[in-house]
């Protein structure tokens, strides 16, 4: 085998020559580095390539990143046959149902760990594997910022399952069939039964939930190649799209196309219509704040508004209608909705392949209108989710109305508070609990800046002894999120949050509140001079004393700016 001296100087500063470790001789570092690297059997050959660092985020528990070991080998093989040198890198993993307090706690942290290493290790390109809720939104909040090329492969939607007459998939029969169950209409053995029947296959929960939606506007935004989104986690084009993931990165190494060319103002105002036409998840709301924030581009509640009045909901899936993502991406997927959408969007944005979505677009050939509709035939005629703002949410809240009960959007009613999810749990199911089918429920103290994080605890279970007697919806409200897979009259991400000092610390059970979503309002119906005392009396918590609990505590940024911490957005 012959040997290569280093090249003196690493002029080119490509593949393993960037960014050398400081030891105060730049050249010393690059031989160092490769002696190294030749001790995992790499030929000087391959050493020589251009450098694509893949982000592997396979984890034991991690159950939507089941297909990982595959994806990577499938995007190592897209990136040797186009002449790169694959390097698979391992960073944090979140898993929905698998993290305490709630996987949004940990969500910059992913982010935080996905920049540093793509900004330290040496890389020409890269390829970011994700697919749960969070794993996306904090690999491209990663990739703005460090802002390398850099190109999108999710993991893909899982199937459902047919069961008995129905189909089955994580998570809106999950919550279906728990309500039904705590409602005394499913028995023990049938929910043990159908435990095991709800996530049968590898991939990401098969309805529009979050991890769906943010996979839709990964491709909106041009970081994931169009048609490439919802591809069946099992499916064999899930592999193909993960080799020309490969591919794609070695390409944009010739050509570099970075993640703030793509993601501009114009591309993210197409996210929110695409958001809005899927009804998709409240959560993709938080994480397009978040990243656009690393850009520098703010999403104000009051333009998503405007949107929301001029676009239809287009998509019929779980958890508002009843197809499922595999449905979805056989009924056209997103070639078919954005070419539905055409005239609302901006078409000069490009892609990773550097291409305009106006030369994106064809018309598809076949639309399957059960899941995508026509403009002329809508799910509804307005987007999915508004935003609503007054005395009680001064910087706003956000209610999901395309999986709400219109018969609920005008609602003024007593309040029965919750002062955090431990006294939440302590009372809900509680028969004495003095509340009736048309109060409202609220929780308090579940934001982003208290230990439980913001989970996804804004869809209140109706208190069993109404379940019992049959309601299925109840307006509630809250400063935390609510899952994308989950429906009701559900008001979230109340801004300023309680731990914050925001009017929702205040409430007290017994209180009375007005929502209209006509009037995009919610108002606290309290006289000022008693707000004025009960403030008198309200302190902020305490900060937790150390560790990232605490960096939480000090930096997080309110829902309206993305939870992001503030010294990782633009400018810090
Ligand atoms: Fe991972 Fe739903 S739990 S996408």
């Amino acid at each position: 085998m012959t040997q290569t001296p280093p090249k003196r100087g690493a002029a080119a500063k490509q593949g393993l020559a960037r960014n050398t470790a400081n030891y105060g001789d730049p050249d010393f570092a690059l031989y160092l580095r490769r002696s190294f690297a030749k001790s995992m059997g790499y030929s000087q050959a391959m050493l020589d390539r251009p450098v694509v660092g893949i982000v592997d985020t396979g984890s034991a528990y991690n159950n939507c990143h089941r297909t990982m070991p595959e994806l990577i080998e499938a995007v190592k093989r897209g990136v040797l046959a186009a002449g790169g040198l694959p390097m698979p890198f391992p960073t944090i993993s979140l898993c929905e149902p698998s993290l305490f307090p709630t996987s949004m706690h940990y969500r910059n942290l992913a982010a935080l760990d996905t920049e540093a290493m793509l900004t330290a290790q040496p890389m020409d390109a890269a390829v970011l594997v994700g697919g749960c809720d969070k794993t996306v939104p904090a690999q491209l909040m990663a990739a703005v910022s460090a802002d390398i090329p850099a190109v999108q492969l999710v993991t893909g939607p899982m199937l459902a399952t047919p069961f008995q007459g129905e189909r089955l998939s994580a998570c809106t029969d999950c919550r279906r069939y728990w309500a039904a169950y705590r409602a005394g209409r499913v028995s023990n053995e049938r929910i043990a039964e159908i435990e095991g029947r709800l996530a049968t296959t590898a991939g990401t929960c098969g309805v529009m939930g979050t991890a769906s939606t943010m996979a839709c506007l990964a491709e909106t935004l041009g970081m994931v190649p169009l048609g490439h989104g919802s591809i069946p986690a099992v499916h064999a084009d899930r592999l193909r799209a993960a080799e020309d993931a490969g591919a794609l990165a070695v390409r944009l190494i010739a050509n570099p196309i970075r993640p703030s060319q793509i993601i501009t103002a114009a591309s993210i105002e197409n996210a929110l219509r695409v958001l809005l036409a899927l009804g998709g998840s409240t959560n993709a709301l938080i994480h397009l704040t978040a990243i656009a924030g690393r850009r520098g581009v703010r999403i104000d509640l009051r333009t998503l508004n405007e949107l929301s009045d001029s676009t239809p909901v287009l998509v019929d899936l779980k958890p508002t209608g009843e197809g499922y993502m595999e449905d979805f991406h056989a009924a056209g997927g997103m070639p078919a909705l954005l070419w539905e959408l055409r005239d609302l969007l901006h078409l000069d944005p490009i892609d990773v392949t550097g291409v305009s979505l106006e030369q994106r677009l064809v018309e598809p050939a076949f639309v399957d209108r059960r899941y995508i509709r026509a403009r002329a035939e809508p799910v509804s005629p307005v987007g999915g989710i508004v935003a609503l703002f007054g005395s009680l949410a001064p910087r706003g809240a956000i209610l999901k109305r395309s999986a709400a009960t219109p018969s609920l959007f005008e609602t003024e009613a007593r309040v029965m508070v919750f002062d955090g999810l431990a006294d939440l749990a302590d009372r809900i199911d509680d028969p004495e609990l003095d509340v009736t089918a048309d109060d409202i429920l609220l929780l308090k103290n579940a934001g982003s800046l208290t230990p439980a994080g913001m989970p996804e605890a804004g869809y209140l279970p109706i208190p069993s002894k109404l379940a019992r007697a049959g309601v299925k919806d109840m307006v509630r409200m809250s400063d935390c999120r609510m899952s994308g897979t989950a429906f009701g009259t559900i008001v979230l991400h109340i801004t300023p949050e309680a731990a914050a000092g925001g009017p929702l610390g205040l409430v007290e059970t017994g209180d009375r509140i007005r929502l209209s979503v006509k009037d995009r309002s919610l108002d606290l119906l309290v006289p000022q001079a008693e707000l004025d005392r009960r403030r008198a009396r309200w302190s902020p918590p305490a900060k937790p004393p150390r560790g990232w609990d605490r960096l939480i505590a000090d930096q997080v940024l309110q829902a309206d700016e993305g939870c992001d911490l503030a010294v990782l957005r633009a400018g810090g």
